[in-house]
Formats: C-alpha cells, sequence, structure tokens
C-alpha cells in the first residue's frame, strides 16, 4: 500500500465530523491518517474525543490575536508544517481563513457545509432553508477558496425536506448525511483521485461515478 496521507482536522465545537473522519482512517486501506487535530476554542469537545483515539490535539486561541488574522494564521500554518501535514480538512471550524492561508494550502484544504452550495452559505442553514421552503436540502464538501463556503464542490449529499421538520429535524437529517460524505470525499482527495481543473472537480478511476460525488438520501 502507498504511504498514507497526513491529514490535520480543524475544529472548533463537538467533532461530530471528525469522529467520522478519525473512523474512516482506522480501515488501513484508507489513504489518510489523522495525525493532529487543532481547535480554534479552547475546551473544544472534539479536543477531548481526538485525544480518546489517541490523536495528537492543540489549540490556538484566535482570541489571541485580536485584529491580526494573519498572525493567527501563520501559528496554525507553523504547527501544520512542523507536523508534516499535507491535507487539511475544516470540520465544523467557525473561522474565516484568508486568501493568505488559502492559497498556502490551494487544493490542499477541503470544508464540509451544511447546506447545497452555493445555495445557503454562511450561517443558520437549516432555518433558513426551512424558510424558503426548499424541497431538498443536504450537505457539501468543498475545496476552500477565498470567498466563504465556496470552492470546487468534491461531493453533495441530499436530503428531504419533510412536512413538520424543525432546523433540529433536518440538521440531524442533514448531520447523518454528512458523516457519510465526508469521509468519502477525504478518500478521493487524499488518494488523488480528486483533482481540481478548471474550477470544477473531476474524479478520476475506472469505478468513478455517480456515487463517487452524490448522496442521494430517500
Ligand atoms: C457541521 O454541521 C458542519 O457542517 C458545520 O458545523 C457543524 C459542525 O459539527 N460547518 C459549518 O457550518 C461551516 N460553514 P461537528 O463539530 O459535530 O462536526
Amino acid at each position: 500500500m502507498t504511504e498514507r496521507k497526513k491529514i490535520a482536522v480543524l475544529i472548533s465545537g463537538r467533532g461530530s465530523n471528525m469522529a467520522s473522519l478519525i473512523s474512516a482512517c482506522m480501515d488501513p486501506a484508507y489513504p489518510a491518517e489523522i495525525t493532529l487535530v487543532i481547535s480554534n476554542r479552547p475546551g473544544a469537545a472534539g479536543l477531548e474525543r481526538a485525544a480518546e483515539f489517541g490523536i495528537e490535539t492543540a489549540t490556538v486561541d484566535h482570541t489571541e490575536f485580536p485584529r491580526d488574522r494573519e498572525a493567527f494564521e501563520r501559528v496554525l500554518n507553523e504547527k501544520l508544517k512542523q507536523h508534516g501535514i499535507e491535507f487539511v480538512a475544516l470540520a465544523g471550524f467557525m473561522r474565516l481563513l484568508s486568501p493568505w492561508f488559502v492559497t498556502q494550502w490551494r487544493e490542499r484544504l477541503i470544508n464540509i457545509h451544511p447546506a447545497l452550495l452555493p445555495s445557503f452559505k454562511g450561517l443558520h442553514t437549516h432555518e433558513r432553508a426551512l424558510e424558503e421552503g426548499v424541497k431538498l436540502h443536504g450537505a457539501t464538501v468543498h475545496f476552500v477558496s477565498a470567498e466563504m463556503d465556496d470552492g470546487p464542490i468534491i461531493i453533495q449529499g441530499a436530503v428531504p425536506v419533510l412536512d413538520g421538520d424543525t432546523p433540529d429535524t433536518l440538521g440531524a437529517r442533514v448531520l447523518a448525511v454528512e458523516h457519510q460524505i465526508y469521509p468519502k470525499a477525504l478518500e478521493l482527495v487524499a488518494s488523488g483521485q480528486a483533482k481540481v481543473k478548471d474550477q470544477r472537480v473531476a474524479i478520476a478511476g475506472e469505478d468513478a461515478d455517480l456515487a463517487d460525488r452524490a448522496l442521494i438520501v430517500p
């Protein structure tokens, strides 16, 4: 087997997506391993969860860098380099990253967003989906560009919006899909199958089919 790619996961909170990536990496055939988890919030629940799996954790508290986003990111970047990180996965990391950081990690930085992008960028996606009366909602894993919740799409997962849904019930349905598509997307990226070409993701490989880029949950 070729060497597994070293992944850092950046979190701000509970880290359920991080945990789904950690679980996927337990398969020795999976092309990636998570060797570092960094939170920008001290005490984020996900840090403890990562430590229970024996993964090294660190905190880079953004509040220690008021008015200087790049100083925060330089520290972050230094930690990633020290650990020989090859790809970075944002998993509920609630800080905007500057063009400088995004450029450092171009095509090696991915994010999960709880909506079918480009719809519902930003916060409160489930509330807004219900307000708009959409019939399908979901989640997107994408390469990160300098714009918020933007960049070439790797995989999307769609779920129905049901009568009587609340932001919580809809959010739980979307989260279940997030936990399925994020490990799949990281696998495609770490194995080199998913590549950016002309601002789109092309998926190489004999078994590349719709299931590699779209998950539809009935
Ligand atoms: C997830 O739903 C993720 O998609 C979302 O935050 C949640 C984190 O949950 N991310 C964003 O909104 C980023 N724009 P988790 O900590 O349990 O993975």
